[in-house]
């Protein structure tokens, strides 16, 4: 049976305060743990009081201290049950044991190398000890660790450090220590964290403006402390600026992170103990990209954020898992878009909803932004919950304008601080801010699919109109046969020769003062028709300006508008748009004409208008964003269904070698100009120099195959940065050979002993086109470096090639399906998690020509017939097929 958010009960028992006592043990953990329960006044009297566990081994109980009468707690791994608890303050103590060193999942307390640590969220504090398991139990707890000061002379848990000693050698002739940490937020259990172990630190200050001293830390292996510079700086930038963008303080004498190398995701805003896969805090010029930079910035940024967004105010349910993840999302978004080029980042933003998103909307694993039933919430970490409720807040920012979203946000800190909200709490305070009515556009939480905007102009040059018609429609997804229309901000403006025009439209065709002056026009009906007026030549159109809603377009634009928008929109989204729906429109009939057996039509007006963008641009990240055709996998989604991936990777292939004969002085002459100058710098400027360079240097390689090989010789020899020696192994990649092989030999080489970067190395072959990628896989995953035990080496070789090779995952002889279908069925008793989290890549099989389809499906169904699989696994087949 599913959870149902209409099911939502109050719970019937409260737990006050929480006082663990952990004995770290490799295999042999012991917890005790002290509850203090009550009645909860809102729930139901005389309730019985069931507390979760899984895989627990009971070693004790008492109720009150005293051991229970025969009968009055039944317990097994699964659950501890008062059929009659005290209907009054009670404490309850358990005592339980865990062996950290065999759990696989990654789930509750486990180890990383030889360090103890934890994951909580969402329901993993039950493989810790039983407990009342859910994000709207508040407590306070206390955390007393005790562990052989030589295995872990490092003891954190959440808050603040209350006291710390040594214990007297035991008979084992161990030497333990002990340390005691407070955290006096209530907090729901998924936020609680512990780590033990050896390792490295950085340490810093942070002043906050009301002037608490906040201790940073960062505990990293040892010998990596230098690598978690960039980190460290990240968040104090992250801390500074929540302050003066949102004003939040942080709240504790201390904030710390902890890196470590298996974890199934990104990380866990655990209060006061950050944790963190290692790659999205370590980095130096020498082994991190622009991108791993960026992304680190971002993750920093993102779990700091959910200090506030997440642990202050944190959700009832997990149906409101997008409260904190969608919010905090966009809170890191607005950080990394203050912190770089705001119009650069918009475009990677779109880029990634649309590569992530769209896909889980249009497919079977389609689901709300708050959905309404699951069987499994691990398989609800997505991007429609994290990156469509991140577009879903910005759209409300647009919608009721700045002034009044912050004093909503402010309204929503103030009044549900220290609780556990839901979404209809946070929408409350913005349409109490604003004054407006917001039940419409809560549809955006409550129905799933991308919705279709549909635009249509006409010109009438007698009457100087310019007529625009505005249409939504929206498929059905599953469960949601028929939608309510959603509210679209349509963010536009008509472009003519020289630039932006004034809007002027008919007064009597309802566009209010307020769109006109904002050029931002809601569309909260099927559809809408507005007449611009005093329009003297025909216009381009400049739709969904800022990407201002998570939609589909569908507007024939000429080409001439396309050209006259790349040079010419005052948007820098649509300007960019513009350009790469030209390039979509390119791509589709390349598509066509190779299913049809002719070879694509050349059109120059597009590599001229790209050259105008290459002399003209003054912002090289811009520019490279300008001339990155849209990937494989947009082609698949804007072509839609029947998809023949080889066919795709042909028509782009071909575009590339196309662009880059036809700019090729251009190109030579860009990446002359930005060879490197001068000492590195991760930030913004000198990364977008790198990002256009390498871009060029992609394209010459595929015009100018031998020139562009050379070029990316030289440049994997010299490259002082991994941003600039990866983008030259990826264009060496390009062309199978001798060179290409001896060139992946030599960077394993160079970075056998730093696992992330071997990562890339696994990545990069992984998303190699070539018909015996596959069998390169396979060969890898018997590499020394491989193991499927650790969730990022299975993410850069076998995600990378269910996600990031359209041609090889969807070979027509269905090799990809197979192969990813037994690394699934392997790794689901070990790591249910990262198990489902590969099998979604079937997500968009449906969409795929008949043969493949069948292919697709036939491995699905060699899941689904399992007897035995994993909730999450089990979960995602059966709606994959649904
Ligand atoms: N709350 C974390 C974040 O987004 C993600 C944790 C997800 N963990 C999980 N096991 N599904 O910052
Ligand atoms: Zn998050």
């Amino acid at each position: 049976e599913p959870v149902r958010l209409k099911d939502y009960k109050a719970p019937d028992y409260l737990i006050d305060s929480v006082d663990l006592n952990v004995k770290l043990h490799p295999t042999a953990a012991r917890v005790v743990s002290r509850l203090s329960i009550r009645p909860n006044p809102n729930g139901r009297p005389d309730a019985a009081l069931i507390l979760d566990g899984d895989g627990l081994i009971v070693k004790s109980i008492a109720i009150d201290r005293a051991a229970p009468a025969d009968g009055v707690v039944v317990v097994s791994p699964q659950q501890l049950a008062l059929a009659n608890p005290p209907q009054r303050p009670f404490t309850l103590d358990v005592e339980t044991e865990v062996n950290p060193t065999a759990n696989s999942r990654l789930m509750g307390l486990f180890r990383s190398g030889s360090a103890y640590c934890t994951q909580c969220e969402p329901e993993g504090f039950r493989r810790i000890t039983f407990f009342l398991d859910r994000p709207d139990v508040l407590s306070v707890y206390t955390v007393r660790l005790e562990a052989s000061r030589a295995e872990a002379p490092l003891l954190l848990a959440n808050g603040n450090l209350v006291e710390a000693g040594e214990l007297a050698t035991g008979e084992d002739g161990v030497a333990r220590h002990y340390a005691v940490w407070h955290d006096p937020f209530p907090k729901p259990s998924y936020l609680f964290a512990l780590v033990g172990g050896d390792l490295g630190s950085i340490h810093d200050a942070f002043l906050t403006r009301s002037g608490r001293r906040v201790a940073l830390g960062i505990y990293v292996e040892h010998g990596k402390e230098p690598l978690a510079a960039y980190a460290m700086d990240s968040l104090k930038r992250a801390m500074a600026w929540d302050e003066t963008a949102f004003g939040r303080e942080y709240d504790l004498d201390v904030f710390n992170i902890v890196a470590v190398s298996d974890f199934n995701m990104g990380a866990m805003e655990n209060k006061g103990l950050n944790i963190f896969n290692d790659k999205y805090v370590l980095a130096s010029p020498a082994t991190a990209t622009d991108a791993d930079y960026a992304h680190i910035e971002a993750v920093i940024a993102h779990e700091y954020f959910h200090n506030w967004t997440g642990n202050r105010i944190t959700c009832r349910d997990w149906f409101q898992l997008c409260l904190k993840e969608g919010l905090t999302v966009f809170r890191d978004h607005e950080f990394s878009s203050d912190m770089r080029s705001r119009a650069v980042h918009r475009i990677a933003d779109v880029r990634a909803l649309r590569a992530a998103q769209f896909p889980e909307d249009a497919g079977p694993l389609a689901h709300n932004v708050r959905p309404e039933t699951y069987y499994e919430i691990n398989n609800f970490y997505t991007a429609t919950i994290y990156e469509k409720g991140a577009e879903v807040i910005r759209m409300l920012k647009v919608l009721i304008g700045a002034e009044s979203f912050s004093r909503g946000m402010d309204l929503y800190f103030e009044r549900y601080d220290g609780t556990a909200a839901t979404v209809e709490d946070f929408i409350s305070c913005f349409a109490e801010a604003s004054g407006r009515d917001l039940s419409d556009f809560f549809r955006w939480y409550r129905q799933s699919g991308t919705p279709l905007l549909e635009a249509a102009s006409s010109y009438d040059a007698s009457a100087g109109t310019f007529t625009l018609h505005l249409e939504q429609s929206s498929k059905p997804t599953p469960g949601q046969d028929h939608k309510e229309p959603f509210v679209i901000p349509v963010a536009l403006g008509l472009v003519g020769p020289d630039g932006d025009l004034p809007l002027k439209t008919e007064t009597d065709n309802a566009a209010s003062a307020r769109e006109i002056e904002s050029g931002v026009f809601v569309l909260s009906t099927p559809q809408r028709t507005i007449i611009f007026r005093d329009v003297e030549s025909r216009p381009a159109l400049s739709i969904l300006r800022g990407f201002s809603a998570p939609v589909r377009l569908d507007y024939a634009a000429s080409e001439a508008d396309l050209i006259r928008l790349i040079a010419r929109d005052s948007d820098s989204f649509t300007r960019w748009q513009a350009a790469q729906t030209y390039a979509s429109r390119l791509l589709t009939r390349a598509v066509a004409d190779i299913g049809a057996g002719k070879s694509p039509a050349e059109d120059y007006d597009f590599v001229d208008a790209l050259a105008s963008v290459l002399t003209e641009s003054a912002d090289p990240a811009y520019a490279a964003q300008m001339i990155t055709l849209p990937s494989e996998a947009d082609i698949a989604r804007d072509i839609g269904e029947n998809i023949d991936p080889d066919a795709i990777h042909a028509a782009r292939f071909g575009l590339r070698r196309a662009i880059g004969k036809g700019l090729s002085s251009h190109l030579h002459t860009v990446y002359a100009r930005l060879a490197p100058d001068g000492p590195y710098s991760p930030d913004a400027a000198a990364a977008g120099r790198r990002a256009l360079r390498n871009a060029a240097l992609d394209l010459l390689c595929a015009g100018e195959p031998e020139e562009g090989a050379a070029l990316a010789s030289r440049q994997f020899a010299s490259a002082d940065t991994m941003t600039d020696e990866i983008a030259a192994l990826g264009a060496l990649a390009q062309t199978p050979g001798e060179t290409r092989e001896a060139a992946l030999k030599t960077f394993y080489r160079r970075h056998a002993h730093d696992a992330l970067v071997v990562d890339k190395w696994f990545a990069l072959q992984a998303m190699l086109p070539d018909a015996d990628t596959l069998s390169r896989i396979k060969d890898l995953t018997g590499h020394p470096a491989f193991s499927f035990a650790n969730p990022n080496r299975v993410r850069s070789l076998v995600g990378a090639f269910a996600t990031g090779n359209l041609t090889r995952f969807n070979a027509a002889d269905g090799s990809g399906f197979d192969f990813v279908v037994e690394i699934v069925l392997c790794l689901d008793p070990k790591n249910p998690q990262v198990a489902a989290r590969l099998l979604s890549a079937f997500k968009s099989w449906r969409t795929l020509e008949p043969g493949r389809k069948a292919l697709a499906e036939a491995a699905l169904r060699r899941i689904a017939v399992r007897d035995v699989l994993s909730a999450d696994v089990r979960d995602i087949v059966d709606r994959s097929l649904g």
